[in-house]
């Protein structure tokens, strides 16, 4: 998600403070350069250089001020020869983030893909400091409600060297509990929560317990950390006219932050790479309270809305779903915290669309993931089809994190 919310400039200077050779991932291997480190693929295996020299290319294209690309080639063909991998530089490893964020078929709000802010951590991969630097993350990605869509990178893994992992889907979520044929909670993380229970996690048993982060260190047990309540933002649902709304006593979290996909760039990838933007309110509104596998509320609301609900016929869902919506972008509103509405979101991505192509590029999107679920053909996306391609840089789900955020996993 994205929106400008003022200053969401970025320079390079920021992010690129640290040279290559700085990292202290350095000393861990004998590596034959001070200017690039090896990182590495899933499952140990060696960094096509085919997928390298993509990448690579692309970022001397569209930074022409980065130098010759042939002398980077070299280099970077030289470390896959000689290592199976090779270290992006940290301005790669920015512009990297960036596109795969801009590649990303799924999401609306690419407008603002170049103000993602990346906190280069890759000389992380002890499950302490990646829980510390997650709460660090939280604690920066929003200043008094204003969200900036944020990125923090963790050490990739070397060739048979696997990197650390954080197992749960959002470093925010909240807990499900199984009570007799009913759930608690979430019910999206039932299993998830069961896991992290077995794991010694007690579990508050209600509706709105955040989860523990479960951080994975290299070749060690999972880790449980609890996040500090003051970095998870909560707002409260309220509605602009219905009084008993607040007596629902819903609520959701402030900041979307995705923690079990993998950064793709050049061929490594970076598991551990939480990131975030901020919310389009249909996404809370519409899913996480309103599908009858979430929270289920619009029974719920359209009771207290007195809908006649003993026909489809009477659209009480449809009634019911507009106004938790409504509750949902009001309440945030009310706090002060960066959200969008998918009717202002959908405009942003075609003026995006339109950008891409002013740039000579295709943006590749996914209608069923593009059109928002609420009043699809009231927004301007819903009219038209996309150009459907699966580029790299990309953040990508691999089949293992996605079992591990489902709570299922071999050996559990
Ligand atoms: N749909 C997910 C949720 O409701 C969040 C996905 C990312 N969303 C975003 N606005 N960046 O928690």
């Amino acid at each position: 998600m994205v929106r400008p919310g003022g200053a969401v400039v970025s320079t390079n200077a920021v992010f690129d403070g640290a040279p290559a050779s700085a990292c202290p991932v350095h000393s861990l291997s004998d590596v034959g350069s001070r200017r690039q480190q090896p990182a590495s693929p899933p499952g140990g295996e060696r960094v096509d250089p085919a997928e390298a020299e993509r990448f690579i290319r692309l970022y001397h294209q569209e930074n022409p001020q980065a130098g010759p690309v042939e002398v980077r080639l070299r280099q970077v063909r030289a470390h896959i020869e000689r290592f199976g991998t090779y270290w992006h530089t940290t301005r790669e490893l920015v512009h990297g983030a960036r596109v795969a964020w801009r590649n990303n078929s799924r999401c609306i709000g690419r407008l603002y893909w170049r103000s993602l802010r990346v906190r280069d951590r890759r000389g992380v991969s002890g499950a302490d400091e990646i829980a510390s630097e997650c709460v660090a993350h939280l604690r920066e990605t929003i200043t008094a409600g204003r969200i900036r869509p944020t990125l923090t990178v963790f050490h990739p893994s070397a060739p048979h060297r696997p990197g650390p992992r954080i197992w749960n889907e959002q470093l925010t979520r909240y807990a499900g509990y199984q009570v007799g044929s009913g759930v608690i909670g979430d019910p999206r993380n039932l299993a998830f929560t069961e896991r992290v229970r077995r794991l010694g996690w007690a579990g508050g048993g209600g509706r709105f317990d955040v989860l523990p982060l479960v951080v994975q260190a290299p070749g060690q047990a999972p880790r449980l950390y609890e996040l500090p309540a003051d970095v998870v933002h909560q707002v409260p649902l309220s509605h602009p006219r219905f009084d008993w709304f607040a007596g629902l006593d819903l609520r959701w979290f402030a900041v979307p932050a995705i923690s079990n996909m993998c950064l793709e760039i050049g061929g490594i990838c970076y598991r551990a790479a939480p990131f975030n933007g901020w919310y389009m309110g249909t996404e809370i509104g519409a899913r996480n309270l309103g599908d009858t596998g979430r929270y289920d509320q619009l029974p719920v609301i359209a009771e207290r809305m007195g809908l006649d609900t003993s026909s489809e016929r009477t659209l009480w869902r449809d009634l019911a779903l507009v106004e938790l919506n409504v509750a949902v972008l009001h309440s945030f509103e009310r706090v002060g915290i960066t959200i969008t509405d998918h009717h202002t979101e959908s405009h942003r991505f075609l003026a995006h669309l339109r950008r891409e192509e002013q740039a000579g590029r295709l943006c590749p999107a996914d209608w069923s993931w593009i059109v928002p679920p609420v009043s699809g053909s009231t927004t301007p996306v819903f009219h038209r089809y996309y150009h459907q391609a699966d580029l790299r840089p990309n953040y990508v789900y691999h089949p293992e994190a996605l079992a591990l955020a489902r709570g299922d996993l071999p050996g559990s």
